[in-house]
């Protein structure tokens, strides 16, 4: 490998760790958002639940974007790194879904909505962070 295609992976690497971490700050304060519109008296502070609602969106599209670029610069794409980025997406899917719905005050929803809403954040933590190193050590 030549000196300058190193130096490229290098920096690849360290704008991929930045973003990273700034991925991780952003899961955190949609957690901690999250777990203070639920502590707030209902109807929900239209101000609390748009606050959790843009930190999660960066967050996902912060998630989205680290996954895409490794993915494209990955060397072994098997079915399992395939299966778990799947499994990812689906996950964040529900948690906006579920969120939408929890957000619409005109509706009963069953409890289920939010106890969906509730664990799906640590699946999908895990999820984000276990595709993230499949990819990574799916490079040579
Ligand atoms: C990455 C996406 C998301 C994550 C990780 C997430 C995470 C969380 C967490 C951890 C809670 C607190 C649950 C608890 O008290 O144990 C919560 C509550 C809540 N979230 Fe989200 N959320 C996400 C997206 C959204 C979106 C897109 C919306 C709105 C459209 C939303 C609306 C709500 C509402 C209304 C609550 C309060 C539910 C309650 O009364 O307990 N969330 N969220």
């Amino acid at each position: 490998m030549s000196t300058i295609s190193m130096k490229e992976r290098k920096t690849k690497m360290e704008a991929i760790t930045t973003k990273l971490i700034i991925a991780g700050i952003l899961f955190l304060l949609t957690l901690v958002s999250g777990v203070i519109v639920s502590h707030s008296s209902r109807p929900y502070s239209i101000g609390l639940v748009t606050i959790h609602k843009l930190i999660a969106m960066g967050t996902v599209i912060l998630i989205g974007m680290i996954i895409n670029q490794l993915w494209k610069t990955a060397d072994g794409k098997a079915i399992i790194e395939i299966s778990v980025i799947i499994i990812t997406g689906i996950l964040f899917i529900t948690l906006i879904a579920t969120g939408a719905l929890l957000t619409r005050e005109e509706m009963q929803l069953p409890e289920i909505v939010i106890k969906i809403h509730k664990i799906s954040p640590l699946l999908a933590m895990a999820s984000s962070a276990v595709s993230v190193f499949l990819l990574v050590n799916g490079k040579s």
